[in-house]
This record gives C-alpha cells, sequence and structure tokens, in this order.
C-alpha cells in the first residue's frame, strides 16, 4: 500500500536490495530476499504478506534490532545515512527518534506491571554501560 503524491519529494528512506538471512543448526534461513521500496516525506506504506515472509524482519533490520547472528545486505538509507553496517551509537541515536518500532507481541514487547509511561522512559534512557547481556535484553524488549 503506498499513498505516494505524484511528484514527490526525494525520499526519507531507501531501501535497496535488503536481504537477511540467519545461520540455524539447521542451514542458512533467508528470511528477507531482496526487498526495495522508497518512502517519501509523509507517505504512507504498508508490507504485506503471508505469516513468516519476513515483514518484521524487514523492519526491525531497518534500525539493526536483530539478533549478532542475522546478516544483512543491501542498503538503507535514511535521509542519506547508511544504516546498514553503521555504528551502534549512529543507530541509537536514530532509534525511537527518527525510526520507532510499535512492537506486535503486547504479551512479550511490554509488561504488564509498568505504566506506559515508565516503559517509554525505560526505552528512552541509553543502554551503553550494561554488561552485554543486559544491553541485548534490554534493546530487544525496547
Ligand atoms: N532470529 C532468527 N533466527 C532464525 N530465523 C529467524 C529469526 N528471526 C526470524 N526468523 C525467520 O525469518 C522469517 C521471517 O520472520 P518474520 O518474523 O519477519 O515474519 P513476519 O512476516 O513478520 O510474520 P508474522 O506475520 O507472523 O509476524 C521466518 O521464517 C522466521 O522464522
Ligand atoms: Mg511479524
Amino acid at each position: 500500500m503506498s499513498t505516494a503524491p505524484a511528484g514527490a519529494a526525494a525520499p526519507v528512506l531507501e531501501i535497496r536490495d535488503l536481504s537477511v538471512s540467519f545461520p540455524t543448526e539447521t542451514g542458512t534461513v533467508s528470511a528477507v530476499d531482496g526487498v526495495s521500496l522508497d518512502l517519501a516525506p509523509g507517505e504512507i506504506v504498508g508490507m504485506v504478506g503471508e505469516s513468516g515472509c519476513g515483514k518484521s524482519v524487514t523492519a526491525m533490520s531497518l534500525a539493526g534490532l536483530l539478533p549478532g547472528s542475522a546478516r544483512v545486505t543491501g542498503s538503507v538509507r535514511l535521509n542519506g545515512t547508511e544504516l546498514v553496517g553503521a555504528r551502534e551509537s549512529a543507530l541509537r541515536r536514530v532509534r525511537g527518534q527518527e525510526i520507532a518500532y510499535i512492537f506486535q507481541e503486547p504479551m512479550t514487547s511490554l509488561n504488564p506491571v509498568l505504566t506506559v509511561g515508565r516503559r517509554s522512559a525505560r526505552c528512552s534512557r541509553p543502554t551503553s554501560g550494561c554488561p552485554g547481556g543486559r544491553r541485548g535484553r534490554g534493546r530487544s524488549s525496547c
């Protein structure tokens, strides 16, 4: 689904030939294979497909939220800045500021004992300096 007006301005987001695979014990899982799209300012794009076709992995790859095992190739440019392979510090500046998510599984991505306000505050706190394990959990739960 696309709502781009005709003659739209330069894209905010340019995705070119994005592919993501995961090495697993039983072989390599190809989760995303050659996705390309442009997103113009003010444009809304929806991804539609059967379960497991790679919608979430595509979205998570934009801000580098995939597990370290993921192999990501291709290009994701946000306002001209390449995000694939970008440093963690650069990605942290983008997350929540320029690219934000509403995760699809509230039972696993939200904690029912925290208010939305406290949850949001936790997500906006930088996680650098935490031991590796905590950093990983913090990022994946936000
Ligand atoms: N960490 C991972 N390791 C191995 N395979 C993974 C991993 N994460 C996702 N996958 C696989 O990548 C594929 C795409 O998954 P994804 O979650 O993007 O699907 P989806 O289109 O969002 O599905 P749904 O509509 O059910 O949310 C699936 O085959 C999934 O099993
Ligand atoms: Mg999904």
